[in-house]
């Protein structure tokens, strides 16, 4: 039996609607959080929150892009509002446009850092006032790739640093606040993501991994589980590397 340790907590999850975002809306919905599901579209979330509820009642899907400033604001308030609080925000909501420098292009740039960085921004503007409320928490999902670099990913590389630098950051902002600011930097994560990339080249990523293997969105939820929960209140501005050894 899983301890209970968030009842009666609200938790927001940006890009909840699958992979990592929805292994950590369950983990949380499972300590007893009731969690705001965010993705692009609320439809696309209707999975998780079915999963949510059926672990701890009040899940509700909203749609938003993260990188837009002003719905983001609106949304916290909704959730706050709909929900009865804030106490736990989870930016995870990320994406990819690789493609080496001389072909990459501004729109692509642009794009990642906006909704990887840029949305990160907005959603720990936007719930800093709730959250200073209530000795809140905040997690931020970066990647290893913002801590090594990565040839084809300047932009996701430099977004992910940015989260990195950010949490940092708000970790000594709203420390004063009992806030606590942390960030996972995963690895090589089984996902939507990361199914894009080909056979092979998955094949070599893997030989180049330690223990030997790829990991799993769980396995992220389990290092979320540790930093929202009781056991990471004395744990702030940290970004925890949950990678099998990729980047040693
Ligand atoms: P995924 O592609 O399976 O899911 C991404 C989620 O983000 C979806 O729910 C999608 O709706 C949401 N999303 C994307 N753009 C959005 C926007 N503009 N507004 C609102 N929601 C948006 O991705 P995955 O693999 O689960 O990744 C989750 C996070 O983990 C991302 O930040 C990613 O960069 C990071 N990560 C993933 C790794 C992996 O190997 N899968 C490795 C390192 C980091």
């Amino acid at each position: 039996m899983t301890e209970r340790t968030l009842d009666g907590r609200v938790a927001l999850v940006t890009g909840a609607s699958r992979g990592i975002g929805r292994a950590i809306a369950e983990r949380l919905a499972k300590r007893g959080a009731k969690v705001a599901c965010v993705a692009t579209r609320a439809e696309n979330c209707a999975e998780t929150v079915a999963a949510c509820n059926a672990l701890t009642e009040g899940a509700v899907a909203y749609g938003v892009d993260v990188a837009d400033h002003a719905a983001v604001e609106e949304l916290v308030k909704t959730v706050q509002k709909e929900l009865g609080g804030l106490d736990i925000l989870v930016n995870n909501a990320g994406i990819t446009r690789d493609q080496l420098m001389l072909r990459m292009t501004e729109d692509d740039f642009d794009r990642v850092i906006d909704v990887n960085l840029k949305g990160t921004w907005n959603f720990m503007r936007a719930a800093a006032r709730p959250l200073m409320k209530c000795s809140g928490r905040i997690l931020n999902i970066a990647s290893v790739v913002g801590i090594t670099g990565n040839a084809g990913q300047a932009n996701y590389a430099a977004s992910k640093a940015g989260v990195i630098g950010m949490t940092r950051s708000l970790a000594k902002e709203l420390a004063g606040r009992g806030v606590c600011v942390n960030a996972i930097a995963p690895g090589f994560i089984e996902t939507d993501m990361t199914a894009e990339i080909d056979e092979q080249a998955a094949e070599n990523l893997k030989g180049s991994i330690p223990l030997g293997r790829i990991g799993s969105a769980d396995e992220i939820a389990d290092a979320a589980d540790y930093l929202l929960g009781p056991g990471g209140a004395y744990v702030t501005g940290q970004t925890l590397v949950v990678d099998g050894g990729l980047s040693l």
